[in-house]
């Protein structure tokens, strides 16, 4: 691991600054490509996640799989992944607003350490940290935005909503991220 991400982790697996360290079981940093130009922000880890200490292993996390497998992505060697806090809340419920706040620093330091050409805003509530002013995820998804180190962010549904909607007819939400995720990999073979 480089070594600015490896003393950031390190910091994050001694951080107490909200009440999560006390019930986590691993701390999830993140996972993939450290050199990649992709970087995708999810909400919180989930048992499974908080079990193994890796992002997105479960249900959603396979879906993401095959989501980046569809445009010749692969998850390990072409995306990192992270999410907006590193410890996993209770029962799986929405981060709250105090330990969103306590564990930024360290997304932000994740930011600025990579420099990802892109950003993946996966979900509500990663969309709610990165872009707060923003509409909600149905208006924007898609929708292109600046993000920070001259990067380009793009919300997209979060694979567990997906999940909840089966259909793939046009206009269904696994259909808007097939689009979605089509853009994401032509402006990604864009870059130099
Ligand atoms: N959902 C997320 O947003 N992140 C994970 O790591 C797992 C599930």
């Amino acid at each position: 691991m480089n070594k600015e991400l490896a003393e950031l982790k390190n910091k994050c697996e001694n951080c107490h600054k909200c009440h999560l360290s006390k019930t986590r079981t691993n701390i999830v940093f993140s996972s993939g490509a450290e050199n990649s130009k992709l970087m995708l922000i999810g909400e919180a880890p989930g048992y499974w996640e908080d079990q193994r200490g890796e992002p997105f292993v479960g249900k959603a996390g396979q879906l993401l799989d095959k989501i980046f497998n569809c445009v010749g992505l692969s998850r390990e060697k072409d995306v990192y992944i992270c999410n907006t806090i590193k410890c996993r809340p209770p029962e799986n419920r929405d981060p709250l607003p105090e330990e969103k706040s306590a564990c930024r620093e360290y997304l932000d330091a994740q930011i600025e350490i990579l420099k990802p050409k892109i950003i993946l805003i996966c979900g509500r509530v990663a969309l709610n940290s990165m872009l707060p002013d923003a509409q909600g995820i149905t208006k924007v998804r898609g929708k292109w935005f600046d993000g920070p180190y001259a990067s380009k962010m793009m919300p997209i549904f979060h694979p567990s909503y997906l999940l909840r909607n089966d259909s793939r007819e046009v206009g269904s939400p696994k259909w808007l991220m097939w689009q979605d995720i089509k853009e994401v990999k032509k402006v990604y073979d864009e870059l130099n």
